[in-house]
């Protein structure tokens, strides 16, 4: 009897479930089924409402069926701070500070795709915890220029590496059920007049070296959504783009998600209908810069786009393909009943932020072995702003308000007070150096002391009213009677340095740097110089300093992934996602005086031609076909053993369809244990149009103990012998010799052998 009414209730339920629950509402439906559900449930009100921002960075979701406000945020390298509903301004919440992870450029340079996602899960966590459906991020425009303001948002110069990064990054972020917003499509390699910019390039230059990076996300990634550039392409801005976004993202790439305008890229109703926007923020009344409070009825895709229908100027089919996307997008993310939780601050994101910290940092140059730092009874002088300064508030809309950011000097005092133990990141195969060493600190210069973005403040206060030349004299003094000089220099997140809305006027160190360098090489010859960047700065004294290891912005746990490098007990693993220019004249971007960059006004004072006359010759691949020494060549990255790559060989000499299997040993030759990364260039030995010297087609990083011998296995296929061949509009591989080139930097190539495309 019990039983008969269980089953008789069930019935009843299921019976009910089957009769009341609407499509949209029914997990078990498929994704297309209920997007088409809801869509016909939807008022046109409704669907405008979805279309725009109705705060800062929310957009409404559909409250009538139960569709939650859908909430993006700031990205890339955490989660942004609160702001108030229409202000920039932090909202001063309690409970919104996070993990600062590394910047991208870091990420890159780990050369480790596990990283990336682990970076991006990590991410996902915490803004699933924060309430957050989109985070603003991954970027990954091409370092074109060490001039770039945004560099350090990005991940290299190289479209190979950063496809191979962005892929698990954004995998990692949504398999929380948070969309990544890819940004910023495309062709946003500078900032300094970012809305008025109208890039000029080669077909060609934009699918081999500016595109592929969206593509991977997109294709492999299966990104959810795209930020649409502020600059101009083909004359149109690329937040309404018919080539980049109808033509080749959404028909070419099939790319199902939603396109977002950038913070106030938007400038045009028609476009905005029809040239594949899906979403629009940041907007202000003139389009532009400047509005009223609460304007969002006055954006492009709210009121006016609904008048427009209704006087018949549009059917409601544009409208219902973005309408469709987003709500793919909330049945993906915000709608999606098996998103798992969420939680900030955890130690697990900690361990993450230190890992990718501890795997990117790379050391440039290591002169008689000065680090790793012995520090038993020595007497260690730390020196400079950047050792001190917090980098985590600056820089644009990428700034944070981190629960905690361990500054480099804070981490050597830890770590040399550390009694030994494991390290945390789970390189703890050294023993932890520590007590015995002194530390003392010298301020040496005073660069940018403010410590605020938008009402989140460092707290520290930086003020140091001494001339130059005494603190360049007080440090030299307490250098004579050092052991060792770490100096923590490089830029910071202040305006016209690695920071939003403008670029670097010059390559050069600010603040008399240059000056202050050269002058404690010459009192104590074990000086260090550690630069704390996003973008290759001139090292004009360069020779005269022996070890010199790039920082990058390394997030919360700087402090201690730094310290841990500079005293052994993480071996540096990290290699160069760009070329490290010796100057601004090696680079292709500056090679054809300012129409190449930063670009000309057109007549009319309202757009800027940028012309990329390098083309394809972007990075390494203008060294290369210049013949130019950098100062670093991009790949390049030292470690405290030795490697040697050997037995290079293929499974097949020959191959029709292009796909290649390479197969070569890597042994740990040194004393301790460590991580290379094996890349393999490919050169077309003759092709009908003019091809790179070589191009990065894989790569793998290895990890080994003194002695061991790894066989690693490396595929290609069609596509890393191909070109984009403008005739025909789409790759192409010419039937012909190839030479493979193997080593662990684009100049250190051990290995190489030729093969043979045959005819398919
Ligand atoms: C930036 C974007 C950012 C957006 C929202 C814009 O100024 O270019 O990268 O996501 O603001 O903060």
């Amino acid at each position: 009897m019990k039983n008969k009414i269980v089953l008789f209730l069930l019935t009843c339920c299921s019976a009910m479930q089957a009769q009341t629950l609407p499509v949209y509402l029914d997990a078990t439906k498929g994704i297309e089924a209920r997007v088409e559900d809801a869509l016909s449930r939807m008022t046109l009100a409704e669907k405008i409402d979805v279309i725009h921002a109705q705060s800062k960075f929310s957009s409404a979701g559909v409250k009538r069926l139960g569709m939650p406000d859908f909430w993006t945020d700031d990205g890339p390298h955490g989660v942004r701070p609160d702001v108030l509903w229409d202000e920039w301004e932090q909202a001063g919440q309690t409970n919104d500070s996070c993990v600062a992870f590394p910047a991208l450029t870091c990420l890159a340079a780990t050369w480790n795709p596990d990283c990336a996602k682990a970076y991006g899960h990590a991410l996902g966590e915490e803004a699933l915890y924060r309430g957050k459906g989109m985070i603003l991020g991954p970027g990954v425009n091409i370092y074109r220029t060490p001039l770039g303001g945004r560099n350090f948002e990005y991940m290299g110069e190289d479209p190979y590496l950063t496809s191979r990064m962005v892929v698990p990054y954004v995998q990692g972020l949504q398999s929380c059920g948070v969309a990544s917003c890819v940004k910023h499509y495309c062709l946003n390699n500078d900032e300094e007049y970012r809305h008025q910019v109208n890039v000029i390039v080669s077909d060609r230059a934009l699918h081999e070296i500016y595109l592929p990076g969206f593509e991977a996300a997109v294709k492999e990634g299966k990104a959810w959504g795209i930020m649409g550039a502020y600059n101009l392409y083909k004359d149109e801005h690329n937040c309404h783009n018919q080539y980049t976004l109808n033509k080749i993202l959404k028909h070419d790439w099939r790319f199902d998600g939603v396109v977002v305008s950038d913070w106030g890229g938007t400038h045009d109703l028609d476009q905005a209908v029809r040239n594949g926007l899906d979403m629009e923020f940041g907007t202000w009344t003139d389009g532009l810069t400047m509005g009223a409070t609460n304007a969002y009825d006055q954006y492009y895709l709210s009121k006016q786009y609904q008048k427009a229908i209704t006087e018949g100027k549009y059917t409601t089919d544009e409208l219902d393909e973005k309408v469709r996307r987003v709500l793919r997008l909330f049945f993906r993310t915000t709608m999606n009943r098996q998103r798992p939780y969420g939680f900030l601050c955890s130690e697990s994101h900690y361990e993450v932020a230190q890992k990718v910290a501890a795997e990117g940092i790379v050391l440039l140059q290591n002169e008689g072995n000065v680090l790793p730092i012995k520090p038993e009874g020595k007497k260690i002088l730390v020196v400079g702003e950047n050792a001190i300064k917090m980098m985590t508030v600056g820089g644009g809309s990428s700034s944070l308000k981190a629960q905690h950011e361990i500054s480099p000097l804070q981490g050597l005092q830890m770590r040399l007070k550390a009694s030994p133990q494991p390290s945390p990141v789970g390189e703890g195969v050294l023993p932890l150096k520590g007590d015995g060493g002194s530390i003392d600190y010298a301020r040496g210069y005073v660069g940018d002391t403010s410590g605020n973005y938008n009402g989140v403040t460092t707290g520290q206060n930086l003020n140091d009213d001494r001339s130059a030349e005494e603190l360049i004299a007080e440090a030299v003094e307490k250098a004579k009677k050092a052991d060792y000089v770490i100096i923590f220099g490089g830029l910071n997140k202040s305006d016209y340095q690695d920071c939003e809305g403008h670029d670097r006027k010059t390559m050069d160190l600010p603040y008399g740097q240059d000056k202050l360098v050269a002058a404690l090489a010459a009192a104590c010859k074990k000086t260090i110089f550690v630069n704390i960047s996003g973008n290759a700065v001139s090292m004009p004294w360069r020779k005269q300093v022996p070890a010199i290891v790039q920082a990058w912005y390394l997030g919360s746990e700087a402090g201690i992934s730094l310290a841990d490098v500079l005293l052994g007990n993480t071996n540096p693993s990290g290699h160069l996602p760009f070329t490290w220019h010796e100057s601004l004249d090696q680079v292709g971007a500056h090679s054809f005086g300012p129409a190449a960059f930063p670009g000309t006004w057109r007549e009319g004072g309202k757009i800027i031609d940028e012309e990329y006359k390098e083309d394809i010759f972007v990075g390494y691949r203008w060294t290369d076909k210049q013949k130019l020494k950098p100062a670093f060549a991009f790949g390049h990255g030292l470690s405290y053993t030795t490697f040697r790559i050997s037995n290079f060989h293929v499974t097949s000499q020959t191959t029709a369809n292009g796909n290649m299997t390479f197969v070569v040993d890597i042994t740990n030759t040194g004393k301790l244990e460590g991580s290379d990364v094996v890349q393999l260039y490919i050169t077309d030995v003759k092709s009908s149009v003019s091809r790179p010297v070589k191009e990065l087609k894989a790569f793998k990083k290895v990890r080994l103990k003194p002695g061991e011998t790894k066989t690693i296995t490396l595929h290609t296929d069609r596509r890393a012998l191909s070109f984009w061949d403008e005739t025909i509009g789409d790759w192409k591989a010419e039937p012909g010799d190839f030479v493979a080139h193997i080593g662990d930097a684009s100049n250190r190539l051990a290995c190489k052998m030729k093969f043979t495309l045959t005819e398919e």
